[in-house]
């Protein structure tokens, strides 16, 4: 059995549907019945009230893993058995992690080293990065193979990139030899705008094939599910939203080898 595959889900830019692609690309690989683990790490939390997990159905969240030495494994909650679908979840304490890893050795690897032992278990373990390059980001690119880039089709999208490029490249570099871009995700595309059109034609001129076809409508439906603790495939799979991760996951699928 191969070790299964990280994918940091990055961007610095918030709102640009980082944790929303995480949630539902996790959720649509769990209805292949691929295994997942979907690993918060913003100390916002969303992914983890996204997917129904709530203060009190976890005794260590990420932040312990990451500086008390918790195996991973005692921070794992698996919301719906059926599912094959598992997160660690995080809360706001994973905000002071930044600060408490800054003295710590190899500061970089934590996270990798912290995945080590369970990677076998599943088949995919998605990242959700926090809205910066800092540490957790750092530790996210430095444990992934690949990093999959959600954009927001509008007009400053392309200037963040630039940034964020950079950030891979130097952890490429220097701390993660094997890292590789898993795709650029265009998100919240808004057919009735024509700017819309304009950035992703500028995206794919400079990205040929490492955008994804499939692009992600604005969909009310995705912008409700995180109210109700589930992803968009448990809340309404027949919604745009839902049909448009689960062509994501198929068309991610198709593409590994
Ligand atoms: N395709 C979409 N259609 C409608 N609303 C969306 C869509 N994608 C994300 N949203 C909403 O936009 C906001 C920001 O998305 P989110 O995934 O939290 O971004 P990030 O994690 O990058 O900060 C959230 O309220 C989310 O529900
Ligand atoms: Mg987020």
């Amino acid at each position: 059995m191969s070790k299964g595959k990280v994918i940091a889900i990055a961007n610095q830019k918030g709102g640009v549907g980082k944790t929303t692609s995480s949630v539902s690309l996790a959720a649509a690989l769990a209805r292949r019945h691929k295994r997942v683990l979907l690993v918060d790490s913003d100390p916002q939390g969303n992914a983890t009230s996204g997917v129904g997990v709530h203060q009190g159905d976890w005794k260590y969240q990420l932040y312990h893993c990451y500086t008390q030495e918790k195996p991973l494994i005692d921070a794992l909650v698996v919301p719906d058995k059926k599912k094959k679908l598992a997160i660690v979840p995080s809360g706001i304490d994973l905000a002071a992690a930044e600060m408490e890893l800054f003295p710590v050795e190899r500061r970089e690897y934590v996270l990798k080293k912290m995945l080590s032992p369970v990677r076998d278990e599943f088949d995919y373990i998605i990242i959700d990065c926090p809205p910066s390059l800092g540490l957790l980001t750092v530790n996210s690119l430095t444990a992934a193979d690949s990093v999959l880039i959600p954009m927001q089709c509008e007009y400053f999208a392309m200037e963040g990139l630039s940034q964020l490029i950079t950030t891979i490249r130097s952890v490429k570099k220097s701390l993660n030899k094997s890292l590789f871009i898993e795709g650029l995700l265009l998100t919240m595309f808004d057919k009735r705008n024509r700017l819309t059109f304009q950035v992703e034609k500028e995206i794919k001129k400079h990205f040929g094939d490492q955008v994804f076809k499939t692009v992600i409508p604005r969909n009310v439906r995705l912008s409700e599910c995180p109210s109700h603790g589930q992803s968009v495939i448990d809340y309404d799979v027949k919604s745009t939203g839902a049909q448009a991760y689960i062509k994501l996951a198929n068309e991610f699928l198709r593409r590994q080898k």
